[in-house]
This record gives C-alpha cells, structure tokens and sequence, in this order.
C-alpha cells in the first residue's frame, strides 16, 4: 500500500511490479474484471453468480444462500465478496508486498500450537493457548464492509468474536487506556520479516473504548471456516470502521496500556497514516483521494462513508474530536 521506507512494491499503487509478471497480472485483471471484455464475465465469477446489487444475505429469518443462517444486527446485507478474492488478495507484509504473495507463501506457515499473552493493566493477565480461548468465548458470525486505505473494499463474512468480552474478563485496571497488540515475529518462516520494509514485529493499537465496542472482534474464521493463513490465522483484528490496516493479523500479544501504542504504519509514514486511522472521505490520504472506493469484483466506483457506514454506531466515540487532526 503505503509508502514506507523504502516504498515497497504494491500491486494496488504500483502497478508496474503487476505488469512485471503477466501471470500475475492476468489473474489481477480477472479479480478486478479491469478489462472491458473480461468485465461482464468476471463479474459473474467474482460474485459467485449474484448480479451486482443483489442480496447475498437474506432478511433476518430467511435462509442464507448457503442456508448457514439469518441475518444479525451487526450484519450488511451487502453482496459478500467471493471466497476466493477474500484469500487471495491480500495484505499480510510478513509474506510479501504483493497482494498474492500472502496465499503464495503461507501455506506451511503453522498456527498451531499458539499462545495469546493478555497482560500489563489487568488485575488477571493470563497466557491462553489458543484453542482454550476459543473454546472459552464462542464464535458468533458477523458480515462487515471492509475498507483499505488504499481504496478497495470488499464485505467479509468473518467469525469472531468480540474482544470486550477478552477484555472485561481480564479486569482492566483504571489506568488502562488503550489496547496495543502484537503479531507474531517469526523471520525463519515470514520471509517479508527478513526484508527492512516495515519495523516488525507488526503493531496496532485502540483507545480502551474503541476495543470494547461491540463491532470489534477478533476473528479466527471466515466464511463459516478456520481463518486461512493469509488472512491472518490463528487471530485477527476485525474494526470494520477503520481502515483495514488496523486489523492486525496472527495476534500473540494483548497489552492494556496507560500511553498510546506505536502502531506499524504510523511510524513508517506519520503523515500518511495516523493512529485512529477512522474511514473518513472528506480527509484524503496525501497521495490520493479516500472520497471513493473500488468494491472488488464492482467496476464503477461507489462513495466512501464516513465511519465506512458505521457512523450511526461509533461516531459518539470521537464526539468534539476534531477528525482532521486526530486521523
Ligand atoms: N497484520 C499484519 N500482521 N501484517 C500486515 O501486513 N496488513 C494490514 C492488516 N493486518 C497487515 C496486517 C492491512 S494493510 C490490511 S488492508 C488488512 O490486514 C488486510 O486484511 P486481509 O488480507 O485479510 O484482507
């Protein structure tokens, strides 16, 4: 995406590192039914045989197209991005800075076993393995917009579950103010971690009340299966009203903190990507506009909204906040 130092490669803003490599190049015009001819026909694969416009979720009590389930609260009824786009294009710079290096290249990555440290201003820091975290807070389904902050987006039918419900059960102290998270540092198998292009190991971070929204989970699956790889097996960060960035991926730390956390991209580019990182049109990112946003599998482009169509939900939490400022 970005521009960290050095700027890396990226299939979205570089197309050139695309066109490099026509194998490549041809399987991204597909995903993007970017060619007029091609358009018409991958738009039919790229929605799984839904016209665009159409429901790919049922209203609540109706089956779902798949007859998992019905429609939740928290749920768009947007048409959901095809599985196959979902787990191939893909940000996960600990695999590569191409969109498909992620699903090339972590195949043989191992999830397992895997331990999630929870700790610093908590009356009941705790080491979980996993598996018993998992089983300990039961996966709920959630449908979310998801936006990029290189302005694609694309609608995920996640399962998760939400990270207050870690949060509260640890016992945050009154000092605790925001939440930092930690993915995985493992060079010998991340081959991205032996390149300079970002600080690793990856860091993210929330306010304490922005992680104790209900909208913000952590995930371990998708499409109603085990989190692949690429998408950041076995734990990932899902805030569908920020920019993706903020969903760290393959989490192994949890820290409840007093001062705000450094996070990735904010200290590769301060003044490209800031630390609330809120989808926001009318504050544009300096390289290019964030007013719109390329749906995958969508020809036209469609408006950015604030909050990424969240508003109604979170935009209480930035309340006299000026959103330029704190971006
Ligand atoms: N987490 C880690 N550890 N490393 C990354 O490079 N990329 C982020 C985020 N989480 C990233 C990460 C970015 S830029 C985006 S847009 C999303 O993951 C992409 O998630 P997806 O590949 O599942 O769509």
């Amino acid at each position: 995406m970005p521009k960290p130092p050095p700027n890396p490669p990226s299939s979205e803003i570089t197309p050139e590192a695309v066109y490099a490599d026509r194998r490549r190049f041809l399987k991204n015009a597909a995903l993007f039914a970017a060619t007029a001819a091609g358009a018409g026909a991958g738009l039919v694969w790229l929605t799984g045989g839904l016209k665009p416009g159409s429901r790919a979720t049922p209203r609540a009590g109706e089956p779902t197209r798949t007859g998992a389930r019905a429609r939740g609260p928290y749920d768009t009824g947007e048409p959901q991005t095809p599985f196959e786009a979902v787990t191939t294009y893909n940000n996960f710079y600990e695999f590569g800075s191409n969109k498909d290096d992620p699903s090339r290249l972590s195949g043989a990555f191992r999830t397992r076993p895997w331990t999630v440290v929870v700790e610093g201003e908590v009356r009941r820091p705790q080491t979980f393995d996993v598996d018993a975290l998992l089983a300990a807070f039961p996966a709920q389904d959630r449908i979310y917009r998801m936006r990029c902050v290189e302005a694609w987006s694309m609608v995920i039918p996640w399962r998760g579950f939400p990270l207050g419900d870690l949060l509260r059960r640890a016992e945050p102290t009154s000092n605790a103010r925001y939440v930092a998270f930690t993915s995985i540092l493992d060079p010998k198998e991340m081959p991205g971690q032996r390149r300079g292009y970002l600080e690793w190991p990856y860091v993210e971070g929330l306010r304490l009340d922005e992680a104790l929204h209900p909208l913000t989970i952590l995930a371990s699956g998708l499409y109603g299966r085990p989190l692949p790889n690429q998408n950041g097996a076995p734990l990932r960060l899902v805030v569908p009203w920020k920019y993706g960035f903020k969903g760290i991926k393959s989490i192994v730390r949890i820290a409840l903190t007093r001062e705000q956390p450094p996070t990735t991209w904010n200290v590769a580019g301060p003044d490209e990507y800031g630390f609330y990182a809120n989808v926001n049109p009318a504050v544009d990112h300096p390289r290019w506009s964030q007013a719109t946003e390329r749906r995958i599998g969508e020809v036209a482009r469609r408006p950015t909204l604030p909050f990424n169509g969240y508003a109604d939900q979170v935009a209480g939490l930035y309340a006299g906040m000026d959103l330029a400022r704190y971006f």
